[in-house]
C-alpha cells in the first residue's frame, strides 16, 4: 500500500519533534564520527530550542517545514538565506532529518523539493546545502540533482575539525 506523506510548515507544538528527530538522527548517524561526549549531550529538549525561532519565522529569515505520515512528524527541512555571506540570489537548505524508521521511502525527497520550492517563491535563484565530508547520505543529493561544488571550508563539532561538501542546485523562478 502506497503511504501518504503531508508535507506542511512547521508549527510550535511540532517544535520538540523536530528536536527529537534532530537528536536522534545525529546519534544514529555520526556515531563513529562525531566524539560521543558531543552526542551524548545532544537532548531533544535543547535541540528544538534551537529550531523555534525559526519555525515562528523570527530567525534570520528561516522556514521549517515538516513531512506526517498519519499523525506523525517523521522528517524536517529548514531552509533560508546562507548562513555565512549572505547573497540574494542563493538560498541554503540548512538541515534534514528523518526518523530512521521512514528513510528510504521519498520523504527526504519530498522535504528537499518543499524546500527549493519556498527558495524559489522567496526569489532565490539558487539552492545550496552543506554536507559532512563522512555523512553516508551524499548519494542522496546526487540522486536528487545535486551538483558538487569546488569547496575548502569546514567545520569544529566537539573540538573536531571536519571537511565540508558543498551541494547546489539552479532553482525554477517560472
Ligand atoms: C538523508 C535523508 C534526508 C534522505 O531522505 P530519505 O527519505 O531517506 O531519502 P529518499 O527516500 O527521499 O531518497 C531519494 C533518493 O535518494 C537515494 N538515497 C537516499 N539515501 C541514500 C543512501 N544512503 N544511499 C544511496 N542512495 C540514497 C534514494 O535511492 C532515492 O533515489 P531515487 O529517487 O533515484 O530512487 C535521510 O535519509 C536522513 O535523514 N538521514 C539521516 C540524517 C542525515 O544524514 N541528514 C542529512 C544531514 S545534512
Amino acid at each position: 500500500m502506497a503511504i501518504t506523506i503531508t508535507v506542511r510548515k512547521a508549527m510550535l507544538s511540532d517544535a520538540l519533534s523536530i528536536g527529537k528527530i534532530y537528536t536522534d538522527s545525529w546519534k544514529i548517524t555520526y556515531r563513529g564520527i562525531v566524539s560521543n561526549s558531543f552526542l551524548d549531550e545532544l537532548n531533544p529538549a535543547t535541540s528544538a530550542k534551537k529550531f523555534e525561532g525559526a519555525i515562528i519565522g523570527n530567525s534570520k529569515n528561516r522556514f521549517v517545514y515538516v513531512a506526517e505520515i498519519g499523525k506523525e512528524i517523521v522528517g524536517f527541512v529548514v531552509g533560508g538565506p546562507q548562513k555565512d555571506n549572505p547573497n540574494p540570489e542563493v538560498g541554503q537548505l540548512h538541515d534534514i532529518y528523518l526518523v530512521s524508521e521512514h528513510q528510504g521511502h521519498g520523504v527526504g525527497r519530498e522535504l528537499l523539493t518543499a524546500c527549493a520550492g519556498e527558495l524559489s517563491k522567496q526569489g532565490f535563484k539558487k539552492m545550496i546545502l552543506y554536507v559532512l565530508d563522512e555523512n553516508p547520505y551524499q548519494r542522496f543529493y546526487e540522486a536528487a540533482g545535486g551538483v558538487l561544488e569546488p569547496y575548502q571550508g569546514s567545520i569544529e563539532i566537539g573540538r573536531q575539525n571536519f571537511k565540508l561538501l558543498k551541494y547546489a542546485w539552479g532553482l525554477n523562478n517560472a
